[in-house]
Parts: C-alpha cells; structure tokens; sequence
C-alpha cells in the first residue's frame, strides 16, 4: 500500500520545504529522478491511523500524575503541531484511553472528537476537528489499568520488595495505550515532561534524566533531539544512580546498584568503540536502568537510556552484549530509522551487526565470533521453522505485516539474516570501504526514518556501483531463506567443544570429559549444551548436571538453554528450578520456548498450566498475550 506522495508537484513542494532544515520530522526522500521513483517514496504506515502526511506533531508535552493506588497516569498531552496542507481534522492512535476533552490553542472551550472503532492491536483512530491555523492541541486524559505498554509492580514484584514499581514498553505500536499520539515510526518528535510520582520514588525517562530523588516528588524533562513515538519510555520506583564513566551511569533499586555497576564497567569503553566506527554518538549520556525481572526483553533502546532485564547481571560480566546492543541502536534504529515495521531489519539486522564490531573491538575477535557463531545456529533453527509453517515470506529481510502483529517480525531474519547480509557485503568489499560506507549512512539520514528500498539505493550508488561490484541485494532482501553466498562464521573455540559434546554418550561420569566448569565461558557452555547429542537420554542429563549444575547455576542465559533440553528429554529434576525460573523472569525469549516445549506433551501441557496460574501476574503484557496463546489460556 504505497501513497504517491510525490505525485502532486504543489504536495511535494509543500513536504520538501518543511523538512528543509528542520530535523524534526525528516522522512527521507530521495533525490533521484522519476524513473525509479516510485519505490523511494515513502509509504504509508499500515500500523497508524494518523493523518501525519496532512498534519502531525512537532514537539509533545506530557504532565501526568502517577497514581499506584488506581494503576492510571492521569493527565493530559500537549501536541504542538505542522500542518501541511490546512487540514481540519487531525487523527491520532489510541488505545483504551479515556478522554475528558481536547483543547485547541489557548482556548478553553473544548473541540470536538470521535473515536472510531476499536481494534484489539492497534486501538482506535481519534479525530479531533482542528483548524487550519491551529498550532496546538491539548488532551485531557487517563489510561485504563490494563493498558499494554505499562506495568504496574507491587512491591512484593521488585528487588527492594518495599515501594511499587512501573515501567513502560512502547515498541512496537505501544505508545498509543499510554499517550494519545500519531504513534508511526516514519515522523519525529522532541518531547517534555512533568511527571508526578509519590514523594519516596523517582521518575526517569527516555530524555535528560534527575540522578536523585526530588523532595515533593515532581520530576520535569526535556527531549531535545527528535524521536519517534516508540522511543518515549518511563520508569518510576525507588531508584538510585552511580556513575559508569564520563557520559554513563546506571539506575537501579539499591540492592542491585553494586552488582550492576561492577557488570558494566565497560560500558564508557563500549560508546568510545562505537564512536571510532560510526561518528559521534549524537544523544549527550548513555545510561542503563536495572529493571526487575518482569521486563519482558532483554533490553529496550530507549534514548540517553537504555532499559534492561536484570538477568543480564550474570556477576561475571558474560552477558554485556546485550549493552553493545542497546547502545548500537543509538545510530541503527534511533537515528536512522525504519519507517515502517516491514522494514524492522534495518533497525535490528544493522544493530547484531553493529554489536557484534563492538564487542569485536573492546575484547576481542575470538569473542565475538562466538557470539556470531551462536546466533547463526538460531538463525538456521528458526529460518527452517518459518519456511515450513504458513509463513514462509516472512524468511525475507523486508517484510510485509499489513494486518499482523509487527511483533510477528521479530525473528532472527531481521536480527540475524539482516547482520550477516552486512557481513557478507563487508566481506566482498573490505573493511576499508565498508566501514566508511556505513558511517556515511548514518550522517546521510541522520535523524530519519528510511525504507529498505532507499537503503538498497544508496549502497549501489555509494558502494557497488562504484566498486564494480556485483551482489544478489535482491535475493537477501526478497527471497526466502539465506542466501548461498552468506558468510560462514566459525570458531575453533566452539570446535573443541563441540567434539566433547559428542563424547557424552560414551563416557559415564562427567569427569571422563576432562573439562573443568571454569574452563570455558559462558558461550562456550552454551554452545555445548546446544550440542548434546539427541541419543543421550534423561540419565546422561543427570550425569553432566551432577557435575556442572546447569539447573542452578543462575546464568539465565544457560539455565534457558539447559531447561529448554532437559524438557525435551523428559530429565524432570529441573521442574522444582525452572518453575522458579519461570515465575520469577518476565524475558519473552526464555518464556516462549520453554512454554512451547512443555505444551508439546499432555503432562507437560498440565505442568505449563500450573506454573503459569502463579507466574502470569508477574509478566507485563508482551510476554502474558504470546505465552496465553501458546496455552490457550484463557482469563
Ligand atoms: N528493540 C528491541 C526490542 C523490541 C523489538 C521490542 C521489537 C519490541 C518490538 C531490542 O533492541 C532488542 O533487540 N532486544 C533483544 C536484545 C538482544 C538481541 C541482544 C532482546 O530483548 O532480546
Ligand atoms: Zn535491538
């Protein structure tokens, strides 16, 4: 569904002077003349209603109150807006708000509004009747209780089990269940905030952010530079802050501060790393808030300060690429951006990539072809589970959601696909002219939301072309499956483990491996668990389990895997820990197999079932609305 926009003269002229020299509300269009043009247009976003070709919203103001008594943010949000083309309506996405009324200007008097038809994912269109010469429109209103983006925490759900908790999740097409907003990726907004908390908590958000608590409870905060409504987050609870480095530091209840502090030591050598490759990190600090363990991913990009599951406190530092992660969206993602959810591999493929030259370059190349080399094995995995379920398109890097959950996109195609296809492209041009390449990329569209289609077009003209070099772009982009010419990352570490896994049904003590718990690193374990061979059946697990204590040994990343096996061989002493697990961790990513893998069996089903009952009020919604279907649970 693409929108000619550029077909009307008069229309283009109009969108080409207001994105002139205003960074705000950029949508990049691409200069080329109208042979190919029509695929560089930037098409409509299938998951908003709003109206923002006519009209949309510069700069948004946010004073809410927090109230845990009643789990609602009541309040109201200022738009200031642009209007194009004297439109007298303006739509914006909701989703189960209730609205008092809506203000236009100074005036007090309200304006009219109505709210469409509601839609279980992407909520209800409101329309406010504005005029053309309307610069700002304010809604009074609170959010329902239920609403998806937020999770309300009792204290019993935090750390610190003293003071409640709430923290909000927009992406994908989120945003929308707290704030009345045009909640598409393709426009751009600075934002401001009052929030009111309970005196004893603090508020910080995805902008400026306090390092201390206020005395009456009012935090006020300013977003200078232009984001798209996914990345407005909040965060409220009693939280303290240290310093990491210069420009990092991290937020977290107090009983965690230290263990997170001595995790992230690396993380000032993390953003300099960054910097050396792509150009100056554009968003003044770079923190990191410890949420509790209910978050439902391992990190979220929110700007100046990334959210992140407190599972990634491994106490020995073996988990921090998730941070390199976060921290490469700061370019991928929040400063060029996709500009619809079918083009998600450019924010996440971009990302693994950019993560992945990050770890490579603070510790070392070993490292992080173990890290590669791991998420290549889930690519495999999954890619041939895409292709032999209804699916089978959703293997190509762009993607076409119209009418699903975006969620649905977030596959290791656009993670793991995307990040090789750059390999691979990295491989036959060399560094020495891909690394620039890239970082040119980002100034060009810096504070833009960009199509796979005008990607596609600057790296033929600013790198194949002028390289001479030929590449199947289109069979990566629009063909199943991976490509026969994808970059093939191995690692000698792995090879050894690999030929050890494959002793495990010959030997019958763990001692016969001759490989001591300390030896290897995480990734290596992980890597050996993975490869346990499939004739080494429930007492085989309770041989290596004796010796090494995968059940307990409090490193999520390994636990998930060993669970995950252990199920799959009916070896049931891990019942008693994985259901620990699983009521304590909201992370989707270790729930959803887990759940999948016990549902696949009548007794499984049942045990899945029980657990579920207790852990379901700690997971926020993300993680409850995918493990309900897999359990067909119902309320
Ligand atoms: N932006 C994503 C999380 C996301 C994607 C939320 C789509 C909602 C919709 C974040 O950067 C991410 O990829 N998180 C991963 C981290 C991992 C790849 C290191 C996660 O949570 O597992
Ligand atoms: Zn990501």
């Amino acid at each position: 569904m693409t929108k000619l926009l550029s077909f009307s003269l008069l229309f283009s002229a109009l969108l080409f002077v207001s994105c002139g020299s205003d960074a705000s509300n950029d949508t990049a269009n691409s200069d080329k003349d109208s042979t190919n043009q029509d695929s560089l247009v930037i098409p409509q976003d299938d998951h908003s209603y709003s109206n923002s070709d006519d009209v949309f919203t510069k700069h948004l103001h946010l004073d809410l109150n927090v109230d845990f008594e009643t789990s609602i943010l009541s309040g109201s949000v200022t738009h200031d807006i642009e209007n194009l083309t004297g439109a007298t309506t303006m739509i914006f996405d909701m989703n189960d708000e209730k609205i008092s009324h809506i203000t236009l200007d100074d005036d007090t008097v309200g304006t009219e509004f109505t709210i469409g038809e509601d839609d279980e994912l992407l909520g209800s269109p409101l329309t406010v009747t504005i005029k053309p010469e309307t610069k700002k429109l304010t809604i009074y209103y609170e959010t329902d209780p239920g609403s998806n983006a937020l999770q309300w925490l009792t204290p019993q759900q935090t750390s610190g089990k003293k003071h409640p908790y709430l923290y909000t999740q927009g992406q994908a097409v989120l945003t929308r269940t707290w704030i009345p907003c045009q909640d598409t990726p393709l426009k751009r907004i600075t934002y401001s905030a009052k929030i009111q908390t309970p005196k004893n908590l603090m508020a910080v958000m995805s902008a400026d952010n306090p390092t201390e608590k206020s005395a009456d409870g009012i935090y006020n905060f300013d977003m200078p530079q232009p984001i798209p409504t996914y990345l407005i987050a909040l965060a409220v609870g009693d939280l303290t802050f240290a310093t990491l480095g210069e420009r990092t530091g991290v937020y977290t209840e107090p009983n965690m501060l230290q263990k997170c502090v001595s995790e992230f030591v690396d993380v000032e050598k993390m953003v300099i790393a960054a910097e050396e490759l792509y150009g100056e990190y554009k968003w003044g600090r770079y923190d990191i808030i410890v949420l509790p363990p209910s978050f439902p991913f391992g990190g979220m990009e929110n700007p100046k300060l990334t959210f992140a599951t407190p599972t990634i406190i491994a106490g020995d530092r073996s988990l921090v690429s998730l941070i390199a992660h976060e921290l490469a969206h700061s370019w991928s993602g929040n400063l060029v951006t996709n500009a619809t959810w079918d083009d998600f591999w450019l924010n996440e493929g971009f990302t693994v990539y950019i993560e992945n030259r990050i770890m490579e370059k603070v510790y070392s190349k070993e490292y992080s072809d173990m890290l590669l080399s791991i998420e290549y094995q889930g690519l495999i995995n999954e890619n041939e589970d895409i292709l032999s379920g209804s699916h089978p398109e959703d293997t190509h890097l762009k993607l076409d959601l119209e009418g699903r959950d975006p969620d649905e996109g977030m596959t290791a195609i656009a993670y793991v696909k995307g990040a090789l296809f750059l390999k691979t492209l990295e491989a036959a041009v060399g560094r020495e002219k891909f690394d620039p390449f890239l970082k040119s990329y980002f100034d060009t569209y810096a504070f833009q939301a960009i199509t796979t289609e005008i990607f596609i077009d600057y790296l033929n003209t600013n790198l194949l072309e002028p390289n001479k070099i030929d590449f199947n772009t289109d069979e990566w982009i629009h063909g199943e499956g991976i490509p026969d010419n994808c970059i093939v990352i191995d690692s000698d570490r792995f090879d050894i483990v690999t030929e050890k896994a494959k002793l495990i049904t010959t030997v019958t003590t763990s001692k016969e491996l001759n490989v001591k718990k300390e030896d290897w690193t995480t990734h290596e374990w992980i890597h050996f668990i993975r490869q346990i061979p499939a004739e080494a059946d429930a007492s085989k697990m309770e041989m290596l389990d004796k010796e090494f204590n995968f059940s307990n040994c409090g490193n999520a990343e390994i636990m998930s895997e060993w669970y995950l096996i252990s199920i799959q061989k009916g070896y049931d002493k891990i019942n008693k820990p994985m259901e620990t697990f699983l009521i304590n961790v909201g992370r989707r990513k270790y729930l959803q197999p887990l759940y999948e893998e016990l549902a696949k069996t009548e007794d499984g089903l049942a045990f899945a079932k029980q657990i579920y009952a207790k852990a379901r009020p700690n997971y926020h919604s993300v993680s409850s609305g995918t493990i309900d279907e897999i359990l067909n649970w119902k309320e």
